[in-house]
């Protein structure tokens, strides 16, 4: 199908771009030693982790038991929930584990261990638990500087219905980084953290199989990942405006763009506005601790070749963008297409309920992202 039959907002996927951010996320992962369970919350598509797997390991890291399911249903045999155990999802998770090879389930607090127990003897199965540690990111996970940290892992290692699965952290906390050199220090910090904590259970007598780390920013710039077993970025395969504007990517990797049309022009505001607005980009503010004037998104011609960096997307409303810059207005008129590439991918591809993959100006996919938690 030709892009110029598509309605108007939608989410595009160049799938030149998307396939060599897949492959060069695996080569970084050969090469660094590690096993890659990519985050499929970027895009929440079968079609897509399927591109990012290797035929060897068909693991995948979710955020939502939907995503779980949904992949599971994929075959998907392998599947981290590495969001903190909601304790009114345990049986429905203990439950799906059953239809996989394994479904590792994260906790950071004794109260999440006490429901998983409990759901475990309900259900009469046991669970794979993995202890989310804080590097430095400040959103979730034990301290591990904390003897808690070794009290929880011993809590779990100890329990009948539970197995000790291992660390997992998530340095986020890259995302405040203003380019490569500032994304290397969280990077080893992500690394050093879990590995040491993992030698402090070992030595404690706790068997650590798995030490997982990652975010797309660290995993980029990492150099060396001693003593980490697997890595989950997932961003990496989309890319976006954030991850160029910390130096993560460049703008021309971006594989995620959103089509829209131009329905005002006002040449004495310097303005269009087109029918993307906040539902169709997401409200994600962007690097405004890089570029205080990100607005929402970078702007591209509508078969996306070429950049129009030097407008800016400065306002959304639901459904109306508005992009200023000089000569707005004589580069597009009502009615024409253009592109813009989000802040951040992972929100704006939630948005929608269809991505269509495109190559050489032809949608050549249209895939269903996994709705609802
Ligand atoms: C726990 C966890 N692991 C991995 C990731 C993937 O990181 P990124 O989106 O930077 O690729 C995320 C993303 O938020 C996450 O929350």
């Amino acid at each position: 199908m030709d892009l110029e039959r598509l309605k108007t907002p939608c989410a595009l996927v160049d799938l030149d771009r998307l396939e060599a951010n897949a492959r060069g996320m695996a080569a970084r992962a050969e090469a660094l030693g590690v096993r890659l369970r990519p985050h499929v919350k970027t895009h929440k598509c079968v079609e897509i982790a399927e591109r990012q797997v290797a035929p060897s390991f068909r693991g995948v890291t979710v955020s939502t038991l939907a995503e779980a399911h949904a992949f599971a249903d994929g075959g998907f045999t392998d599947l981290t929930w590495a969001f903190p155990l909601p304790p009114d999802r345990a049986d429905e998770a203990l439950d799906l584990a059953r239809r996989v090879d394994a479904l590792h389930l994260t906790v950071d607090h004794e109260a999440s261990v006490d429901a998983l127990e409990r759901a475990c003897r309900r259900r009469g199965a046991p669970a794979s638990v993995l202890l989310e540690v804080d590097c430095g990111d400040r959103r979730a996970g034990v301290d591990p500087s904390t003897d808690r940290a070794l009290r929880l892992a011993t809590r779990i290692a100890d329990a009948d219905a539970l197995a000790f699965r291992g660390l997992l952290t998530h340095g986020g906390h890259a995302y405040g980084a203003r380019n490569r050199d500032e994304i290397a220090p969280v990077a080893a910090a992500e690394r050093d953290v879990v590995v040491r904590l993992a030698t402090r259970l070992r030595e404690a007598g706790i068997d650590v199989p798995e030490v997982s780390v990652g975010s797309t920013p660290t995993m980029r710039v990492v150099d060396r990942l001693d003593g980490v077993t697997e890595i989950r970025p997932g961003n990496y395969v989309l890319f976006d405006a954030f991850q160029a504007a910390i130096g993560s990517c460049a703008l021309e990797e971006v594989a995620i763009s959103i089509l829209a049309t131009v329905v005002g022009a006002y040449p004495e505001q310097r303005k269009v506005i087109v029918n993307a607005g906040a539902i169709a980009l997401s409200t994600d503010p962007g690097p405004t601790h890089v570029a205080p004037d990100c607005g929402f998104g970078v702007v591209a011609t509508a078969d996306g070749r070429t950049l129009h960096d030097d407008l800016r997307v400065f306002a959304l409303s639901q459904e109306h963008g508005q992009i200023r810059g000089d000569g707005v207005t004589d580069r597009f008129r009502i009615g024409d297409r253009l592109r813009v590439l989000p802040n951040h991918a992972c929100v704006a591809a939630a948005q929608h309920d269809r991505l269509f993959a495109v190559r050489d100006d032809a949608v050549v996919e249209t895939w269903r992202p996994v709705r609802g938690w």
